[in-house]
């Protein structure tokens, strides 16, 4: 196989429920919840600019087991991760009677404490449940595949279960509500200024779709993808630039300051680009740039999401090329090895496009690509690009769910 072995949601239970069961022996998990990574497929950054994004849901996930316990008097929570290759601790223990503050370490428990204390924020203090929850990733960490924004919407979907009979009445979430929790904890907690996408699509995500999100009102219309011809083939770079967050939060303001000079709230209310024009003199260069791509990228993501509906792939390839030389060219958070990967598969007959996917600095690239040209694509890409790639490949999934435990034991 030339592609990645993908965790199923399967193993990643059974993988689950063997932990469990070593570390407590007798006894068994109630509770399991689900939720999957993300690819976008276009409009990228263009999220926190309250503009439209474009992408699916995949098969990897990350999962959440566990259960409540009796310990009513003084509630804790405990949690354990399965990842491999931490320096950090791998578990920890919550005291759940005072306000819950971001972790100084670890670090990776940040995703679940900041959901669990904005869930929190709805439950009565007489109603905070003592838990246990083991946690197991199967999205590659640092590949732009949304491993955080798994994990937020896993722990939140866990906790909605945990609570669901108190909760029921009149605190029951919607998904666009829980969406925007998650994305508010990586913020608060993780400290990241992301938008809303990768907590979306995690909740919203459907198989054989892709959604056309518009972040303005958090809407969203689902798009058929489903072509048996086709692949999506997702090229990971093996490249994880440390400067990522500090750049990230930087574009962001470059954003807000644009649509400031432009009189505006948010980019998104820019008309054209014959506005920015005219304001360009105003503004930094930098600024300008970061702008460009967002107010192209909005159309281009609009178009996209129509030319996939009328299963215009070549015309759907020709955007995704566009998008990833305005994110090399105006917004810079592409990589030389990106670059080379795009391509790469640009130069392979039977691929109708490519680009950088998610925040950008390295992690992955998206390839639509006829499923008769895949191998020649991922051997293209073998034998000359110069770091060493991973492959996956990916058909559009469903979103966060309950896994039902008794089911799948009396299977
Ligand atoms: C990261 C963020 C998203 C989005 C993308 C870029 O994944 O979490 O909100 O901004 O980058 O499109």
């Amino acid at each position: 196989m030339s592609s990645e072995k993908l965790t199923t949601v399967e193993e990643l239970q059974a993988n689950l429920i063997n932990a469990y069961h070593e570390e407590f022996p007798n006894d068994e998990p109630t509770i399991c919840a689900f939720a999957p990574g993300r690819v976008n497929l276009i409009g990228e950054h263009s999220d926190y600019n309250s503009c439209f994004v474009f992408p699916m849901g995949i098969s990897v996930g990350t999962m959440v087991i566990g259960k409540a316990l009796d310990d009513q008097e003084n509630p804790k929570c405990y949690f354990r991760t399965l990842a491999e290759d931490l320096k950090e601790s791998k578990s920890f223990e919550l005291d759940i009677t005072e306000q819950i503050t971001p972790l100084e370490s670890p670090k990776w428990g940040n995703y679940v404490v900041g959901v669990l204390a904005l869930f929190l924020e709805r439950i009565k203090p007489n109603k905070k449940k003592s838990f246990r929850a083991l946690i197991s990733t199967s999205v590659p960490i640092g590949g732009g595949l949304s491993s955080s924004a798994s994990i937020e919407v896993a722990m939140c979907t866990f906790l909605e279960i945990l609570y669901r009979d108190e909760y029921a009445y009149d605190l029951q979430l919607s998904q666009v509500e829980k969406a925007l929790l998650c994305c508010k904890a990586e913020q608060t907690y993780a400290n990241v200024p992301c938008g809303v996408m990768d907590q979306y699509i995690s909740c919203f995500a459907k198989a054989d779709h892709a959604i056309l999100v518009d972040c303005k009102n958090n809407t969203s219309k689902y798009v058929l993808f489903h072509d048996k011809s086709l692949c999506i083939l997702v090229t990971n770079s093996n490249v994880k630039h440390e400067l990522t967050s500090g750049k990230f939060a930087e574009n962001v303001e470059h954003c807000q300051q644009a649509a400031k000079i432009l009189g505006h709230k948010n980019l998104r209310d820019v008309s054209s680009i014959d506005e920015l024009e005219q304001g360009r003199d105003k503004m930094s260069p930098v600024t300008y740039r970061r702008a460009h791509h967002v107010i192209t990228e909005m159309q281009r993501t609009q178009a996209g999401a129509q030319a996939l509906e009328n299963k215009d792939y070549k015309e759907f390839g020709r955007l995704m090329y566009e998008s990833h030389e305005s994110l090399r060219k105006y917004f810079e958070v592409s990589c030389a090895e990106l670059d080379q990967l795009v391509e790469l598969a640009r130069s392979v007959d039977g691929v109708f496009g490519s680009r950088m996917t998610g925040a950008g600095f390295g992690g992955c690239t998206v390839t639509l690509v006829k499923k008769s040209s895949v191998e020649k694509c991922i051997e293209t890409i073998k034998n000359n690009y110069k770091g060493k790639a991973t492959f996956y490949q990916f058909e559009p999934s469903d979103g966060a769910r309950s896994i039902d435990l008794k089911k799948s034991n009396d299977k």
